[in-house]
């Protein structure tokens, strides 16, 4: 890893301090100070002469993508059972490749690949569920702590309908749980999130304990909600005292009680999207997943009109890419789809769907995914072809998101420290 983590860098910049506008600069200047954007400017800055000066002239600076949503372990099964609906693809795939990972061995050889993947994506921000298994999940925090990237580790939790390997005594679990929260919780950049894999998977007395633990080492949660409608039934029937899926995740702590991400969202219900807005959890995103698994069409727009706050994510394997351009595009066109059938339903713009991959998703960790003063310095380098020098920067940016792949990508910073450095 770069130590150094002061210098002025220079290049053509770009990001969207709001989800309506771009803001960018030909040949502008970001001041970095201890790892974070102190100052942004058009001319050279005089004042911080003494720092030393990158020069990245006709290339594009912009943030880092936060993916809010992905699985560790599924890394290993991207593109299979992709013929089948949620939960037969659990069953038939997540379900008996997941118990792999009881092996720290295994953990050890696959976590790195990921790893470097995402950082070699331009991802400098990310929320994750391993498995159940607590060792390989300490493996995956060390892994990326030892990359420097930014990230929520969830160690799973299951005790119900899930394969014998995969079901957890509850209250081993939980122990686990804290152990884990307690190993984490103070680390600068690998942080713990609780993660109940989703209600069918955890009985009452787990989701008691977990809501808790959440509330009692103020620890973000992360699960899934109305992502299939075969599993909104199998809720129902599980739970048929709660009026919505959402409400049992509620009633039990696990609903914005301490910040919360929610993994697709999609059959939802105005007073559902009206609570998640009032309750500020945050909608992720995840549009190759819903394609995938026929899972549905986000609609998007519907939840922002509502003021909820939506995030990007991959949720590989549902996913079958880490690359989140191709996320924000999907995004975009997953919302054109849903605008043909609902044309109150407008389109998303390029600036959205990137805020929604950048700012957005950076916000969950505090002051990041944004290139504005007082943001830590999570950037990205891409190359920009000669024949589109003369663009404008956001010209530049539109060709990249569409058309640029991983290897663009030429450096990759967190906190002002260089995780991916390509040689020409
Ligand atoms: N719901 C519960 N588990 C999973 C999972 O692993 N992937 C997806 N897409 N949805 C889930
Ligand atoms: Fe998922």
């Amino acid at each position: 890893m770069e130590k150094q983590t002061s210098f002025v860098l220079q290049g053509n910049i770009i990001y969207t301090p709001d989800k309506d506008h771009f803001v960018s600069l030909k040949d502008g200047y970001l001041v970095i100070e201890n790892g974070r954007i102190t100052a942004i400017s058009a001319q050279k800055p005089a004042d911080y002469s003494s720092l030393p000066l990158k020069e990245c002239s006709g290339k594009l600076i912009m943030p880092g993508f936060a993916d809010m949503h992905l699985h560790a372990p599924q890394y290993i099964q991207i593109g299979m059972g992709m013929d089948d609906q949620l939960l037969d693809w659990l069953d038939q795939y997540t379900f008996k490749e997941e118990p792999k990972f009881a092996d720290p061995n295994f953990a050890r050889k696959i976590y790195p690949l990921l790893v470097d993947e995402l950082a070699n994506c331009g991802t400098t921000s990310a929320a994750i569920f391993a498995t159940i298994h607590k060792e390989s999940t300490d493996i995956l925090c060390d892994t990326l702590a030892q990359k420097g990237l930014r990230a929520y580790v969830g160690k799973v939790n299951m005790d119900t309908n899930s394969a014998p390997a995969l079901t957890e005594d509850t209250e081993q679990s939980l122990a686990d749980t804290e152990a884990f929260i307690q190993k984490w919780q103070k680390h600068d950049l690998v942080k713990p999130i609780v993660t109940p894999r989703f209600v069918p998977s955890t009985t009452a007395k787990m989701m008691t304990g977990l809501g808790k633990l959440a509330q009692e080492y103020h620890i973000p949660v992360q699960s899934h909600l109305s992502e299939n409608p075969g599993e909104i039934q199998l809720v129902k029937e599980l739970f048929p005292e709660d009026k919505y899926y959402m409400s049992v995740y509620e009633r039990f702590g696990l609903f914005g009680q301490t910040p919360t991400l929610m993994a697709h969202c999609i059959h939802l219900s105005d007073e559902e999207i009206d609570i998640m807005a009032k309750r500020k959890v945050y909608a992720v995103h995840c549009p190759a997943s819903n394609l995938n698994l026929a899972s549905g069409l986000m609609p998007t727009r519907k939840l922002l009109n509502a003021g909820v706050n939506v995030a990007l994510g991959t949720d590989i394997g549902g996913g079958h890419t880490l690359y989140m351009p191709h996320e924000i595009v999907r995004a975009i066109e997953i919302s054109k789809i849903r605008s043909l059938y609902h044309p109150e339903e407008t389109p998303l713009k390029l600036c959205e769907a990137f805020y929604l991959a950048t700012k957005a998703g950076g916000a969950f960790f505090g002051q990041t995914g944004s290139l504005e003063a007082g943001c830590s310095a999570d950037f990205l380098i891409t190359d920009i072809p000669d024949f589109q020098q003369d663009r404008t920067v956001e010209e530049q940016l539109q060709y990249f998101i569409y058309h640029g792949t991983a290897q663009d990508i030429r450096e990759v910073y967190v906190n002002g420290r260089s995780i991916k450095k390509q040689t020409i």
